[in-house]
This record gives C-alpha cells, sequence and structure tokens, in this order.
C-alpha cells in the first residue's frame, strides 16, 4: 500500500469488510463540501478552528500534508475526515493536525479506530519519530481518547485561541500531546495496538 493509499483501522487492506471498521482513503476536491459542512457543524465548532476552502485545497494537493476522508458503517459511508501535516518533516515529526467526525457517528469508537489507523500510518509509513498533536483544554472528550491511546501531555500553550461557537468570548489553552516511535513499539508489544495483527 502506499501511504497516500487506503488504511483501514486494523491495518489490514482496506479492501476488507466490516461494519465497525473505519478506512481513511485521500480526500478529493469534490468532498471539500462535506468537509467544511462537518467542520462548521455548530456542534463541532468549540472543539476546532475552521479552515478556509483554500485551506483545506492546499492540504489535499500539498505534499507534506494527508487529507483523509474517514469512511465507516456497513457501506463505508462519509463519516468525517482527518488531516496530518509534517509528513516530509525533516525531524520526523508528524501532526496530527485535525480529526473531525460527522456528529451522528461520534461517541461509538469510530474516533479511537481513527487515532489507531493514524499511529499506524504515522510510526509505519511516514516513520515517524514523533506524532503529536494539540487538544483544547475545554475538549476534555478528546483529551481522554488520546491519553488512554499512548499520547503524553508535553506541556500548554496558555489562553492562545479563541473561544469560539454561541457567541462566545475569551480564550482557551491547547494541550501539546505526543506519542515517541519507541512508546508506540512498545504498545505493540503490549498488544495494546490494533497494529500488532498486521
Ligand atoms: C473527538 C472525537 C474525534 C472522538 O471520537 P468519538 O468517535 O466520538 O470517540 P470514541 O467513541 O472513539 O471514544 C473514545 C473515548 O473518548 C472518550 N469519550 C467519548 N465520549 C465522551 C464524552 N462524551 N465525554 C468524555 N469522554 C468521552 C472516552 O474516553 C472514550 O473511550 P471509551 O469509549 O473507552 O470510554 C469526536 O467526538 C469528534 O470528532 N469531536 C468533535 C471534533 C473534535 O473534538 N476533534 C478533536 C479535536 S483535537
Amino acid at each position: 500500500m502506499s501511504d497516500h493509499g487506503r488504511l483501514a483501522s486494523d491495518g489490514s487492506d482496506a479492501s476488507d469488510g466490516g461494519a465497525q471498521r473505519v478506512r481513511l482513503r485521500p480526500t478529493l476536491l469534490s468532498d471539500l463540501d462535506f468537509v467544511i459542512q462537518v467542520e462548521t457543524d455548530g456542534r463541532n465548532l468549540p472543539f476546532i478552528t475552521p479552515w478556509e476552502r483554500t485551506q483545506h485545497e492546499g492540504a489535499v494537493r500539498f505534499p507534506d500534508f494527508r487529507h483523509f476522508i474517514v469512511e465507516a458503517g456497513p457501506g463505508f459511508d462519509a463519516a468525517g475526515f482527518v488531516i496530518l501535516q509534517g509528513c516530509r518533516n525533516p525531524h520526523r515529526s508528524v501532526e496530527m493536525k485535525r480529526l473531525v467526525l460527522a456528529h451522528d457517528g461520534q461517541g461509538q469508537g469510530l474516533g479511537r479506530a481513527c487515532v489507531r489507523a493514524l499511529k499506524l500510518m504515522a510510526f509505519r509509513d511516514l516513520s515517524a519519530h514523533r506524532f503529536w498533536l494539540d487538544v483544547k483544554a475545554l475538549n476534555t472528550r478528546a483529551q481522554q481518547l488520546y491519553a488512554s491511546e499512548g499520547f503524553v501531555e508535553e506541556g500548554r500553550l496558555r489562553e492562545s485561541v479563541r473561544l469560539t461557537g454561541n457567541n462566545a468570548d475569551g480564550y482557551d489553552s491547547l494541550i501539546v500531546m505526543s506519542l515517541l516511535d519507541r512508546e508506540y513499539q512498545a504498545r505493540v508489544a503490549l498488544g495494546q495496538e490494533s497494529a500488532a495483527v498486521v
């Protein structure tokens, strides 16, 4: 499989079926209406800083990024999108830039499946040394997910983003979290990563 190709959440070839699995396929420009719809859903807006369409177009085209549609369910319908940045980073530090699921698909394990697929992609396909992300302090759901998937808090960028949504006023902090390749390999050895079945 090329690193631009599809990846299933258990690391197997994405042509395999399965109702509870997710797969990631490269985003097409024709997918951007869906991407922007999910990103600007008022229920997601408090947790992210939405991009302009041109930023998404750049991420689809620019090789330092990987922009994927999350597909899930029996028919592998579009369920959200993810963006990696730093895929050509000389320091092998790859960022999980964005992970957003459509509201209807949240709370069913798809986020965890995506994070596992992205870790596999980062460490196996992109040879990352460090896989990192930032998450808003108010986003306790995402923090719990990342912590339970092995990401370690590195520090906080205090009051670095404006609060968004519902006419909110004020600032939130960003929590930087990361996972190193040796930490990931230790999780694989302990059977904590679905990558272990590849
Ligand atoms: C954050 C997000 C990706 C998580 O995906 P998800 O499919 O909803 O989450 P999952 O069902 O995989 O749950 C994973 C873990 O999150 C935590 N979690 C889920 N829902 C939660 C809630 N309502 N409150 C607190 N923690 C919650 C739990 O620890 C859960 O693990 P468990 O099922 O073993 O208890 C998704 O909800 C989303 O897209 N949210 C909006 C955008 C966003 O916040 N993106 C992340 C920006 S950093």
